[in-house]
Protein backbone atom coordinates (compact mmCIF):
# COMPACT_ATOMS: atom_id res chain seq x y z
CA UNK A 1 0.00 0.00 0.00
CA UNK A 2 0.89 3.56 -0.96
CA UNK A 3 0.10 6.34 1.33
CA UNK A 4 1.19 9.56 0.39
CA UNK A 5 1.23 12.17 3.17
CA UNK A 6 0.08 15.68 2.13
CA UNK A 7 2.39 17.54 4.71
CA UNK A 8 4.29 17.93 1.33
CA UNK A 9 1.18 19.40 -0.22
CA UNK A 10 0.34 23.35 -1.08
CA UNK A 11 -1.58 23.37 2.16
CA UNK A 12 -3.88 25.97 0.25
CA UNK A 13 -4.53 23.66 -1.82
CA UNK A 14 -6.01 20.24 -0.25
CA UNK A 15 -8.45 19.32 -2.11
CA UNK A 16 -6.88 19.58 -5.26
CA UNK A 17 -3.97 17.64 -3.23
CA UNK A 18 -6.05 14.78 -2.64
CA UNK A 19 -7.60 14.94 -6.55
CA UNK A 20 -3.88 14.07 -7.53
CA UNK A 21 -3.54 10.83 -6.03
CA UNK A 22 -7.13 8.96 -6.56
CA UNK A 23 -4.85 5.91 -6.97
CA UNK A 24 -3.53 6.12 -3.68
CA UNK A 25 -4.78 2.90 -0.82
CA UNK A 26 -4.38 5.51 1.99
CA UNK A 27 -4.57 9.05 2.40
CA UNK A 28 -1.76 9.99 5.42
CA UNK A 29 -2.46 12.84 7.55
CA UNK A 30 0.09 14.39 9.88
CA UNK A 31 -1.02 16.19 13.05
CA UNK A 32 1.31 17.94 14.56
CA UNK A 33 0.74 20.48 17.42
CA UNK A 34 4.11 22.21 18.12
CA UNK A 35 4.40 20.12 21.52
CA UNK A 36 5.25 16.81 20.44
CA UNK A 37 7.23 17.77 17.53
CA UNK A 38 8.29 21.37 16.92
CA UNK A 39 5.94 21.75 14.37
CA UNK A 40 2.47 22.91 13.80
CA UNK A 41 0.36 21.75 11.04
CA UNK A 42 -3.72 20.93 11.20
CA UNK A 43 -6.39 19.28 13.74
CA UNK A 44 -9.54 18.12 13.66
CA UNK A 45 -11.94 20.50 11.56
CA UNK A 46 -9.28 20.72 8.69
CA UNK A 47 -9.56 16.52 8.65
CA UNK A 48 -13.49 16.87 8.98
CA UNK A 49 -13.45 18.59 6.15
CA UNK A 50 -10.73 16.66 4.19
CA UNK A 51 -12.90 13.57 5.06
CA UNK A 52 -15.52 15.41 2.92
CA UNK A 53 -13.23 15.95 0.15
CA UNK A 54 -12.01 12.35 -0.71
CA UNK A 55 -13.18 8.48 -0.45
CA UNK A 56 -9.57 7.61 0.36
CA UNK A 57 -9.08 5.77 3.26
CA UNK A 58 -7.20 8.38 5.87
CA UNK A 59 -4.53 7.53 7.71
CA UNK A 60 -4.24 10.30 10.66
CA UNK A 61 -0.33 10.59 12.30
CA UNK A 62 -1.07 12.22 15.50
CA UNK A 63 2.14 13.65 16.39
CA UNK A 64 0.63 15.56 19.61
CA UNK A 65 0.90 15.08 23.43
CA UNK A 66 -2.21 13.75 25.18
CA UNK A 67 -3.07 11.17 22.42
CA UNK A 68 -5.68 9.57 25.18
CA UNK A 69 -7.65 13.27 24.95
CA UNK A 70 -7.84 13.71 21.22
CA UNK A 71 -7.26 10.89 19.26
CA UNK A 72 -10.80 8.95 19.84
CA UNK A 73 -12.30 12.35 17.45
CA UNK A 74 -10.54 11.31 14.82
CA UNK A 75 -11.96 7.87 14.76
CA UNK A 76 -15.72 9.30 15.60
CA UNK A 77 -14.74 11.93 12.52
CA UNK A 78 -14.44 8.79 9.98
CA UNK A 79 -10.63 8.53 9.84
CA UNK A 80 -10.05 4.54 8.78
CA UNK A 81 -6.64 4.68 10.52
CA UNK A 82 -5.80 6.60 13.77
CA UNK A 83 -2.39 6.53 15.10
CA UNK A 84 -0.60 7.72 18.14
CA UNK A 85 2.41 7.53 19.25
CA UNK A 86 3.80 5.30 22.32
CA UNK A 87 5.60 7.97 23.80
CA UNK A 88 2.65 10.16 24.09
CA UNK A 89 0.28 7.87 24.98
CA UNK A 90 -0.64 7.50 28.68
CA UNK A 91 -2.60 4.76 28.68
CA UNK A 92 -2.26 2.76 25.13
CA UNK A 93 -4.46 -0.04 25.70
CA UNK A 94 -7.17 1.37 26.55
CA UNK A 95 -6.62 4.32 23.58
CA UNK A 96 -6.13 1.39 21.20
CA UNK A 97 -9.99 0.04 22.29
CA UNK A 98 -11.81 3.36 22.38
CA UNK A 99 -10.10 3.96 18.64
CA UNK A 100 -11.68 0.43 17.81
CA UNK A 101 -14.99 0.90 19.25
CA UNK A 102 -15.23 4.26 17.67
CA UNK A 103 -14.81 2.51 14.14
CA UNK A 104 -11.28 3.11 13.10
CA UNK A 105 -8.36 1.21 13.17
CA UNK A 106 -5.81 1.45 15.45
CA UNK A 107 -2.16 2.20 14.86
CA UNK A 108 0.86 2.60 17.05
CA UNK A 109 3.64 4.60 16.32
CA UNK A 110 7.58 4.82 17.05
CA UNK A 111 10.07 7.14 16.86
CA UNK A 112 13.45 6.14 15.42
CA UNK A 113 15.20 6.09 18.97
CA UNK A 114 12.71 4.34 20.41
CA UNK A 115 12.89 0.42 21.19
CA UNK A 116 10.14 -1.99 19.67
CA UNK A 117 10.84 -5.33 22.42
CA UNK A 118 8.93 -3.42 25.41
CA UNK A 119 5.84 -3.12 23.56
CA UNK A 120 5.56 -6.37 21.78
CA UNK A 121 2.40 -7.52 23.82
CA UNK A 122 0.88 -4.21 23.18
CA UNK A 123 1.02 -4.34 19.63
CA UNK A 124 -1.64 -6.83 20.08
CA UNK A 125 -4.19 -4.31 20.34
CA UNK A 126 -3.53 -2.79 17.80
CA UNK A 127 -4.15 -2.94 13.50
CA UNK A 128 -1.24 -1.01 12.32
CA UNK A 129 2.84 -0.21 13.49
CA UNK A 130 4.02 2.99 11.91
CA UNK A 131 7.25 3.09 12.54
CA UNK A 132 8.78 6.32 11.91
CA UNK A 133 12.19 6.20 9.70
CA UNK A 134 12.46 9.98 10.38
CA UNK A 135 12.35 12.04 13.53
CA UNK A 136 8.68 12.85 13.77
CA UNK A 137 8.23 16.87 12.52
CA UNK A 138 9.39 17.53 9.26
CA UNK A 139 8.93 16.19 5.69
CA UNK A 140 11.66 15.78 3.30
CA UNK A 141 14.52 14.66 5.55
CA UNK A 142 16.91 11.35 5.36
CA UNK A 143 15.91 8.19 5.56
CA UNK A 144 17.45 6.19 8.42
CA UNK A 145 17.98 2.87 7.39
CA UNK A 146 18.59 1.22 11.47
CA UNK A 147 14.56 1.36 11.93
CA UNK A 148 14.31 -1.50 9.45
CA UNK A 149 15.26 -3.88 11.95
CA UNK A 150 12.07 -3.12 14.04
CA UNK A 151 9.97 -3.64 11.08
CA UNK A 152 11.81 -7.47 10.51
CA UNK A 153 10.92 -8.02 14.15
CA UNK A 154 7.44 -7.54 13.60
CA UNK A 155 7.39 -8.85 10.21
CA UNK A 156 8.17 -12.08 11.97
CA UNK A 157 6.01 -12.03 14.52
CA UNK A 158 3.13 -11.73 11.71
CA UNK A 159 4.81 -14.43 9.30
CA UNK A 160 4.68 -16.80 12.85
CA UNK A 161 1.11 -15.88 13.34
CA UNK A 162 1.77 -14.19 16.98
CA UNK A 163 0.79 -10.74 15.43
CA UNK A 164 -1.64 -9.47 12.96
CA UNK A 165 -1.26 -5.90 11.89
CA UNK A 166 0.14 -3.93 9.21
CA UNK A 167 3.56 -2.67 9.49
CA UNK A 168 3.91 1.02 7.92
CA UNK A 169 7.20 2.76 7.64
CA UNK A 170 6.87 6.91 7.17
CA UNK A 171 10.16 9.02 6.39
CA UNK A 172 12.35 9.59 3.54
CA UNK A 173 10.31 6.65 1.46
CA UNK A 174 11.24 7.41 -2.61
CA UNK A 175 12.70 5.71 -4.92
CA UNK A 176 15.75 4.82 -3.42
CA UNK A 177 14.51 3.81 -0.14
CA UNK A 178 11.17 1.69 -0.97
CA UNK A 179 12.98 -1.32 -1.73
CA UNK A 180 15.09 -1.65 1.12
CA UNK A 181 11.67 -1.41 3.14
CA UNK A 182 9.63 -3.60 1.61
CA UNK A 183 12.37 -6.52 1.84
CA UNK A 184 12.31 -5.85 5.68
CA UNK A 185 8.76 -6.76 5.06
CA UNK A 186 6.62 -3.08 5.86
CA UNK A 187 3.59 -3.30 3.94
CA UNK A 188 2.39 0.26 3.67
CA UNK A 189 5.07 2.77 2.41
CA UNK A 190 4.09 7.05 4.09
CA UNK A 191 5.48 8.98 1.01
CA UNK A 192 5.40 12.60 1.18
CA UNK A 193 8.11 14.73 -0.83
CA UNK A 194 7.96 11.48 -3.29
CA UNK A 195 4.87 12.11 -4.30
CA UNK A 196 3.96 15.69 -3.89
CA UNK A 197 7.41 16.63 -5.30
CA UNK A 198 7.29 14.92 -8.21
CA UNK A 199 5.74 16.30 -11.35
CA UNK A 200 3.27 13.96 -11.82
CA UNK A 201 1.96 12.44 -8.45
CA UNK A 202 -0.05 9.40 -9.58
CA UNK A 203 2.72 8.50 -11.22
CA UNK A 204 5.01 8.94 -8.27
CA UNK A 205 2.50 6.54 -6.21
CA UNK A 206 2.63 3.90 -9.20
CA UNK A 207 6.44 3.92 -9.35
CA UNK A 208 6.64 3.24 -5.40
CA UNK A 209 4.12 0.68 -5.81
CA UNK A 210 5.98 -0.90 -8.35
CA UNK A 211 9.18 -1.06 -6.78
CA UNK A 212 8.04 -2.17 -3.48
CA UNK A 213 5.67 -4.95 -5.29
CA UNK A 214 9.26 -6.39 -7.05
CA UNK A 215 11.24 -6.20 -4.04
CA UNK A 216 8.97 -8.13 -1.68
CA UNK A 217 8.71 -10.89 -4.92
CA UNK A 218 12.46 -11.21 -4.53
CA UNK A 219 12.05 -11.53 -0.91
CA UNK A 220 9.95 -13.95 -0.82
CA UNK A 221 11.08 -15.85 -3.63
C1 LIG B 1 7.14 13.45 9.35
C2 LIG B 1 5.80 12.96 8.88
C3 LIG B 1 5.82 12.29 7.57
C4 LIG B 1 6.29 13.17 6.43
C5 LIG B 1 7.06 12.29 5.50
O1 LIG B 1 7.07 13.75 10.70
O2 LIG B 1 5.26 12.04 9.81
O3 LIG B 1 4.58 11.69 7.26
O4 LIG B 1 5.26 13.75 5.70
O5 LIG B 1 7.63 13.08 4.51
P1 LIG B 1 8.75 12.50 3.53
O6 LIG B 1 8.14 11.36 2.78
O7 LIG B 1 9.09 13.66 2.68
O8 LIG B 1 9.90 12.05 4.41
ZN1 LIG C 1 3.48 10.89 9.18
Amino acid sequence: MIAPSILSADFARLAEALDAIRGADWVHVDVMDAHFVPNLTLGLPVVESLLKATDIPMDCHLMIEDPDRWAVGYAEAGAHNVTVHVEAAKDPVRLARDLRAAGAKAGLSIKPGTPIEPYIELLEEYDTLLVMSVEPGFGGQSFIADVLDKARTVRDLVDTGHLNLVVEIDGGINADTVEQAAEAGVDCFVAGSAVYGADDPARAIEGLRAQAASAHERFTA
